[in-house]
């Protein structure tokens, strides 16, 4: 196990190219099973997350390839393994497999999945999704047990807009019998990618990206190639760095139109933005302001840059106010900024922040994956070394973060954890 460390208080500056989108790869790496024949995906980040997908299918007979970032999926011979343990606990993402199993074998025993710890997280509107389309479906010791005799369309209200509960019935429904049409559905740009991976299989579906999305059920996929999208969250977390302590930083490889809603709180912030086709540049000003943010569904403000954000807000001037309206409890990176001598109250679903502070370098531990991003860009913003420990979490999400990072003029570098720090981090 390792530690990041971060000599703190350098500015940024040059150029980092963004990664492809972890929250599409790992909804675009189960839909392969939904395939025939070979699927090729371009443009994978090189994260954890990447890795236990690929086992995991590899766990149900496919045949998978990684080169560079580029992965080649066979699942000409894949059976429906159960996966009630193991893997699957690993990452949130893993209930994509019910949707994509149920949709090619009618049948799928798959452990609750796991993720970072942000308070409840339901999968209520992805069951009652399956549901619909004829799936009867029980839990039985910590996995949920699918099995349809047959999958037919429906008409799906979801209750909650869930990004997870819409990709997951689109993967199913793609193979069921008729119409099914997702009403009240989420419209994050990972469902348009996971659509047109999807349509590119055979799968009819439109509406992706708005909120009524109609699908009618093919009899097979076949496979294709396809370009993942740049993941916008680990693009904004790199805007928020630029803004933070930037002196010119070029963000390559983004859609800008993906993250309007952060651009526009950075330049309220007085940040100077300049954005082109596929590229983001970014100027961070000596004097930032105090600012509010409300996180919500797309486009609105994303919940995965509150806490990235929260570590800028620490260098405003003035008092501002973060309220998560997605995940409520999103505040476990609150007591460790603090560690670093930033001055932050939480009240109830808000963070209060008060600015400007100088961070200071800290001993700090990432709870949980953008806990972790907060931590970095904090560290990075402090004067002196900081030290996060919970780097399983980054190594989740940020793809070659060290270099990413270090290729931009910062100083950090990973290191083993004694065997002290192991036994306290076994203890906390
Ligand atoms: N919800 C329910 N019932 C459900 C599903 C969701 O009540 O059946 C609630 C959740 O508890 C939450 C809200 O609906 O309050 C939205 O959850 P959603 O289902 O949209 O989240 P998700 O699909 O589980 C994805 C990302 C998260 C990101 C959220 C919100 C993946 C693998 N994860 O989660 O990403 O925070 O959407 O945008 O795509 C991250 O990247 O750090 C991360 C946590």
């Amino acid at each position: 196990m390792e530690k990041l460390k971060i000599a703190g208080g350098y500015p940024l500056k040059g150029t980092v190219r963004v990664s492809g989108a972890k929250n599409s790869a790992v909804a675009l790496i189960p839909a392969t099973i939904l395939a025939e024949s070979p699927v090729t995906i371009e443009g994978l980040p090189d994260i954890s997350d990447v890795e236990i997908l690929k086992d995991l299918l590899e766990e149900i007979g496919g045949k998978v390839n990684i080169t560079d970032d580029e992965m080649t999926v066979d699942p000409s011979r894949m059976i429906s393994m159960p996966l009630p343990n193991g893997k699957v606990k690993m990452l949130r993402a893993s209930y994509y497999l019910m949707g994509a199993m149920l949709g090619r074998f009618k049948k799928a025993v798959i452990g609750l999945p796991g993720g970072c710890h942000l308070g409840p997280r339901p999968i209520d509107q992805h069951i009652k999704g399956f549901e619909a389309l004829g799936a009867q479906i029980t839990n039985e010791q910590g996995a949920i047990y699918l099995r349809a005799d047959e999958l037919r369309g429906a008409r799906i209200y979801l209750d909650v807009v869930s990004v997870g509960a819409t990709i997951n019935i689109m993967l199913a429904a793609v193979r069921a019998k008729g119409r099914t049409i997702i009403e009240n559905a989420a419209k994050e740009p990972e469902i348009i990618d996971v659509a047109t991976l999807l349509t590119n299989m055979g799968a009819k579906i439109k509406g992706a990206g708005t909120d009524v999305i109609r699908i009618d059920g093919v009899d097979s996929l076949h496979g294709c190639r396809h370009t993942i999208i740049p993941d916008r969250i680990e693009a904004g977390t790199y805007m928020i760095l630029g803004a933070a302590i930037g002196e010119g930083v070029l963000i390559d490889n983004v859609i800008p139109q993906h993250l309007e809603s952060l651009i526009a709180k950075l330049r309220e912030m007085g940040v100077n933005i300049e954005s082109g086709d596929d590229q983001v540049f970014v100027n961070g000003p000596s004097n930032l302001k105090a600012v509010d943010i409300k996180t919500l569904v797309y486009p609105g403000f994303p919940t995965d840059l509150q806490q990235p954000f929260t570590a800028l807000l620490t260098k405003a001037a003035g008092s501002s106010v973060v309220t998560d309206t997605i995940y409520g409890a999103r505040f476990k990176h609150i007591d460790e900024l603090r560690r670093m001598n930033a001055n932050i109250k939480v009240e109830g679903r808000s963070a209060i922040i008060s600015g400007p502070v100088q961070l200071h370098g800290a001993k700090v531990k990432a709870s949980d994956l953008r806990a972790g991003a907060a931590l970095f860009i904090a560290g990075l913003m402090a004067e002196g070394i900081t030290e996060v420990t919970g780097l399983d979490h980054i190594d989740r999400g940020y793809s070659n973060l060290v270099e990413k990072l270090n290729g931009l003029g910062a100083t950090v570098w990973r290191e083993a954890l004694t065997q002290e720090e192991l036994e306290h981090l076994k203890n906390t």
